[in-house]
């Protein structure tokens, strides 16, 4: 695997955002660029890293190593929902079907934990137990495994993501019946593929959340990224049990070590400027990233340092061009 000062001295070698002209309507999420045109949409994942609705920092290797890691989990999940990869032209880029994304962020938990407001455990601490379509029994730790892994989807919006139960889904036809029902299915048939391939890996697949969208004819289609670590917790296996059994938090992929610097040197919410993350950091998240993409592929990264990355997306992206 590639070594830290290698990543240190190419720390600049990122893609912040791209601005490709003949290939769609560009509108920038948080992390990709999107591309759309009349049949089809284009994903460019950028090595932004988001929190505090901000980019903080560029982060080497992140979008390709994003983009590989979704590609792996979407082949290695067509078998039971068609997704919307048409093509891959280069490490950063992923060509999708035209679909129209569901207003729902999928979240599939198959643990109860977490710190934030929304998290599960945050909420069973405040003593809720009744989750409108499932309920928690009392006497459950923080980390341990739930008897079955549990939905608990959200609405999609820029402001804040609001939990809603299946039933709400329906009646305020945000989601027909049938196709809510479709959705929930593959949502856990793919929690179960992806719990059972982590952990031929030596991982727990934590929680994740998917988005679903429906094709030109009208298909159930998994769209947008699947498994990554930005959409997913994982845990390591091997030290769980031990680790849960002893009151430890368990080993993890973490990136949250980046977001407490700026916590702690900034105010991320207010200041205009913010400063510099530390290059070390930034190496070491790069190298997470790019350790977690081979932990899970099995494929070695070998580092390209030649072609600046957005003269490369371009060139792979020449024959996609509308005009
Ligand atoms: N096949 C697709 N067709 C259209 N839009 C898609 C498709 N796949 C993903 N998207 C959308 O593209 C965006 C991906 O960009 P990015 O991940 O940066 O978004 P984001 O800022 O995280 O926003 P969100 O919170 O909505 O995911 C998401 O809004 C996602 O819903
Ligand atoms: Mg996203």
């Amino acid at each position: 695997m590639i070594d830290i000062e290698t990543l240190k001295e190419h720390i600049d070698y990122t893609l912040e955002s791209t601005h490709l002209a003949g290939i769609g309507e560009r509108r920038q999420g948080k992390v990709r660029d999107i591309y759309i045109a009349p049949h089809r949409t284009i994903l460019v994942a950028s090595d932004r890293y988001s929190a505090f609705d901000r980019n903080l920092a560029l982060v080497p290797f992140k979008g390709a190593m994003l983009t590989g890691i979704a590609s792996f989990w979407f082949d290695a999940t067509k078998d039971i929902i068609q997704n919307h990869i048409v093509a891959m032209p280069d490490p950063n880029v992923i060509v999708c079907k035209k679909c129209t994304v569901l207003p729902i962020e999928v979240v599939v938990r198959g643990y109860i934990t977490g710190v934030t407001g929304t998290a599960l455990w945050t909420l069973y601490m405040t003593g809720k137990r009744d989750f409108g379509d499932f309920t928690l029994p009392d006497g459950m730790k923080k980390n341990q495994k739930l008897d079955h892994p549990i939905l608990t989807p959200t609405t999609k919006s820029d402001e804040h993501d609001r939990p809603v139960t299946n039933a709400e889904i329906v009646s305020e036809g945000m989601v027909e019946e049938g196709l809510w029902k479709q959705v929930c299915e593959k949502a856990l048939a793919l929690f179960a593929r992806g719990t059972e391939i982590a952990a031929s890996r030596g991982l727990i697949l934590v929680d994740t959340k998917y988005e679903f969208g429906v094709d030109e004819d009208g298909v159930l289609t998994l769209v947008d990224e699947i498994h990554t670590p930005d959409s997913s917790r994982y845990w390591k296996l091997a030290s769980y049990a031990n680790r849960f059994d002893s009151g430890l938090e368990p080993e993890y992929f973490d990136k949250e070590f980046l977001r407490l610097w700026f916590k702690e040197h900034s105010d991320p919410y207010n200041d205009k400027v913010l400063p510099e993350a530390p290059k070390e950091m930034v190496a070491e998240l790069s190298r997470r990233y790019i350790e977690i993409y081979e932990t899970l592929t099995g494929k070695e990264f070998t580092a390209d340092f030649s072609v600046p990355i957005e003269e490369r997306i371009a060139n792979n992206l020449k024959s996609y061009a509308t005009n």
